[in-house]
Formats: structure tokens, sequence, C-alpha cells
């Protein structure tokens, strides 16, 4: 009898003996979940929000305690929802920076907490790159070489001047900055095209409508095309030029970047000419990064995603299997 209570009492204190041993239980072993701290952008598009999709879908699907935060594109909140996570002593972090600079601080406390920080989406400048662990993302300025060579091939028989107004997403995010890059590198190299004026739209369908407005009013029927560093912007702006009396498609060229259903939506309306994709569906491949993190496997430094480029002729059969 004595013996079978002793058993039973070593039974009882075997997982508390574990616990204690400071193993990979203590870390978010078998035994334990991962906590991922996620800082978002915020929900200034159809691309943000696929992405947000993709990401909480991904964490439940490999049983990533996920901590989510959205930033409604604020630098403060993010640097904010990093601290907290560093408070809470996440496992790994991750976060898709709303500008590229101002980040080496924050950074550096999460490292020195020894917690290892992916970046998703859009880059950092930092002057350290020890500071994250890897960026997994799209290649932003070969998006806006895309455009340009769309651009140029379509309009391959027009007779210069050919004036292009450019909604920038925004101001300081390593897409705007990036897209405007990619786009000048090849545009520049063919003297017909001009952007006569560039502006951010922030991302939005109401910024982009606004700016669009403006530049209509200022350049009147001089516009040949709109070039708009996301679908959501080219979206707003559609409707500025159709309430402005002209025929978007036709009378204005437009060639946006993200590939989301509503601009499929819009080239099937004949008026978008065609969309650069920019694929949001992160999440599986983040949760195996983070796996891979929290394991102490070594990953690459830079994680590219694949993508294509999408026109009026090809919109009808690809719009059934968009999945965002
Ligand atoms: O960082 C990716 C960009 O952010 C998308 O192209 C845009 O739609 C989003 O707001």
């Amino acid at each position: 009898m004595k013996i079978r209570s002793l058993l039973l009492a070593a039974v009882a204190v075997l997982p508390l003996l574990a616990a204690c041993s400071g193993g990979k239980s203590d870390k978010g072993g078998a035994d334990r979940p991962i906590t991922l701290g996620f800082s978002q952008v915020g929900a200034e598009s159809e691309w943000r929000t696929a992405n947000t999709r993709s990401i909480k879908a991904a964490a439940k699907a490999a049983g990533i305690r996920l901590k989510f935060s959205d930033a409604q594109q604020k630098q403060e909140n993010q640097i904010k929802a990093l601290r907290s996570f560093i408070a809470q002593r996440v496992d790994v972090i991750a976060f898709s920076p709303v500008v590229e600079s101002g980040w080496e601080t924050v950074l550096r406390e999460a490292k020195a907490a020894g917690i290892p920080v992916i970046v998703t989406d859009r880059a950092v400048d930092v002057t350290d790159d020890s500071l994250y662990t890897t960026l997994i993302g799209s290649d932003f300025v070969e998006e806006g070489r895309r455009a340009a060579r769309w651009l140029i091939d379509d309009m391959k028989d027009r007779k210069g001047p050919i004036n292009i107004v450019e909604l920038q997403g925004t101001v300081g995010s390593a897409p705007a900055i990036d897209r405007q890059k990619g786009f000048h590198e090849v545009i520049d190299a063919d003297p017909r095209f001009k952007v006569i004026r560039s502006q951010s739209g922030d991302f939005t369908r109401a910024k982009g409508k606004e700016v669009m407005e403006a530049f209509l009013k200022a350049e009147g029927k001089n516009i040949d095309v709109l070039y708009a560093h996301n679908d959501d912007m080219a979206i707003g702006a559609i409707q500025a030029i159709e309430e402005a009396g002209l025929q978007p498609g036709k009378d204005i060229t437009v060639v946006s970047i993200d590939g989301v259903k509503g601009a499929f939506q819009a080239m099937m309306a004949g008026k978008l000419n065609a969309t650069v994709e920019c694929n949001p569906l992160i999440g599986p491949q983040l949760m195996d990064i983070v796996k891979k993190v929290h394991a102490g496997q070594t990953v690459p430094k830079r994680i590219i995603v694949n993508e294509s480029v999408f026109d009026r002729s090809q919109a009808a059969a690809a719009f059934p299997s968009r999945q965002y």
C-alpha cells in the first residue's frame, strides 16, 4: 500500500520536474505551443485584409498561438505593439513595417531580450541587419519594373508624348519607394513617356480617388496613363475618372499592382488595363519559418514570393481561381 502511494506521488510530480528542467518545454517545446506576436500595418486595402486572413488561418492550422495587433497605419502603434510583445516574452515576433526607417531602437530591445524578429511583406532600413532574422515578401522593385514593361509593350505602336500620373503608396513605405524606383528604371529609358504628376494616395481607395480628382482638375485631358502603386487606389481613381466624364481603361490606360479580386472585376468591366500580382497569402510560409527560427535552424535572409502579371485578356479566365 505504502509503495503504491509513493508511486502515485512520483507520477504526480513528474510534469513539474519536466517544467523545471529548463529544456525545450520552457521555451515552447513539444508540450507548449509557440507564441508569435504579429504587428500588422492596418486594414488599408483588399491586399492587407487578405494578408491578415492568411496569417490568422495559418497560425491556427500550425498550432501557433498568435497575438495579433493592428497598427492602423501608424508606426508609433507598431513600436508600442513590439514593446508589448517583448514585455510578454513571446517566443517570436513578426511584423510588416508601415515605413522603412525608425526601427533600430525597438529591434535592439527585442535582440537584447533574445526574441527573434521576422520581417514580413515590407522591408526595414537598418544599419545592422542582425536585428532581424529574415524578410519574407515580394520584390517591390521588380513589381514596378513589370508595370513599366507591360506599359511599354501595350503602347509599342503609340507615338509620344505619353503623359503618366502616378499614385504612390504610403510615404516612406518600402512598396512606395521600390515600386517608384523599379517603374522609373524601365520607363525612363523610353523618351515617349513622362511622369507629369506624382502624389501619395496612402494605399487607400478614398485617397486614390481624392488625389486623382486633383490630377484631373490640374491636367484635364492631358493624362494618358495612370500608374497606381496598388489596386485599391486605382479603383478609387477609376471612379474619379468616370465622374470626370472620361472612360477609364480607354481614355486613360490604368495599370496597378496587387491582383486583388476587385482589380480582376475592374479588368473584366474594361476599366483597368493590367495588374501586377503581389501575393499576400504568405501565412503558411511565415508559420513554417517561425517554427524553424524557434527551433534554432538557419533560414535564408531574404525569401521572395513568386508572382506574375495579368491583363484584361486573361482576367475572366483567371478570376474564378483567384484566392484574394
Ligand atoms: O505592402 C504591400 C502593399 O500594402 C500592398 O500592395 C498594398 O495594397 C498594401 O496596402
